[in-house]
């Protein structure tokens, strides 16, 4: 999505902007290119790996320019000034040097420890949830997290494996669910939503973005502009969701909106485009993960 990111936030120089999921540091890279020569990117990553892979590629070219921290973006809004900001982006999910890393854990297609944290200074791993969490829990998690229809079929055959044997590997899960669920004729593999699920819940994605958008909103100028690149609904629902609270010129009290109960207010935010923007044909070609990323963009009032 690098050509619509750059679209959404337009880097301009002199302009200050917050990557909140460096990665790589493949879009910081652009938009400091962008907003040369005086631009400034605020970068951070819950992984030390990828801080450090960042701060290494940055230097090359931008030195100078940049400041990177490790931590969850959910604290950006502590970290950065109020209202410093032309732009913030978040790139949400794994990178693929994560997936990729079979020591990692996040890949149900290499054997490797059930890991799946993004920041291993955490102590709750995902063989943690899954060796701990009682059936009805850890049904919900894969429910919740997942959608998985059979989450309280896959529950229960977790329950009575891990009383003979700790669950200690990705390949280890990957083979029960395959058990229960033979793959025959399925498009994916029968353990992709149980392992987004454990993601989900060991790294707190949907608390931290939640707290995410609201800290980027604190940051961002009036003008500034939010882009955010989802991988499921579950996350393109939460922006979604932010989006439409933000952009209302009223609130309500109580749990649901009744027009008699509304106070006017001016709106927070306004859409840069009403429908979320798939990648191009080229990304497509070039970077198949790509094809679930949806982007969101919202400017601050
Ligand atoms: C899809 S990758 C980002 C790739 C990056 N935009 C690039 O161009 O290379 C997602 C990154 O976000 C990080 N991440 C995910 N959730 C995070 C959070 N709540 N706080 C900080 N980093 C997070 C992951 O560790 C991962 O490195």
């Amino acid at each position: 999505m690098a050509a619509e990111v750059l679209e959404a936030l337009k880097p301009r120089p002199g302009g200050r902007y917050a990557d909140g999921t460096i990665g790589g540091a493949g879009h910081a890279a652009r938009i400091l290119a962008a907003s040369s020569p005086t631009g400034w990117l605020s970068g951070c990553d819950r992984d030390g790996v990828a801080v450090e892979t960042a701060r290494e590629r940055l230097s090359e070219t931008f030195a100078g320019r940049f400041e990177i921290r490790r931590g969850n973006f959910s604290e950006l809004g502590d970290w950065i000034a109020p209202a410093s900001c032309d732009g913030v982006l978040l790139d949400l999910g794994v990178s693929s040097p994560q997936l990729d890393t079979a020591g990692r854990g996040f890949s149900f297609q290499q054997d490797g420890p059930l890991d799946m944290r993004m920041d291993n200074r955490q102590s709750l791993t995902a063989a943690d949830l899954v060796n701990a969490t009682g059936a009805e829990e850890l049904a919900k998690i894969f429910w919740e997290w997942g959608g998985e229809r059979e989450s309280r079929r896959f529950a229960k055959a977790i329950i009575h494996d891990r009383a003979q044997r700790r669950f200690e590997t990705t390949r280890q899960l990957a083979e029960l669910i395959e058990r229960l669920s033979p793959r025959a004729g399925k498009k994916a593999h029968p353990a992709t939503q149980v392992f987004q699920a454990l993601r989900i819940a060991v790294n707190d994605e949907i608390g931290s973005l939640k707290r995410g958008l609201d800290g980027a909103l604190k940051i961002l100028k009036p003008g500034g502009r939010l882009a955010v690149i989802t991988f499921h609904s579950l996350e393109d629902r939460v922006v979604k969701e932010f989006g439409r609270e933000k952009t209302r010129d009223y609130t309500f009290s109580g749990p649901v909106d009744v027009p008699e109960l509304r106070q006017p207010r001016e709106p927070e935010m306004t859409w840069v485009s009403r429908k979320a923007i798939p990648p191009g044909e080229a990304e497509l070609e070039e970077n198949p993960r790509s094809r679930s990323a949806q982007l969101r963009v919202l400017e601050k009032l």
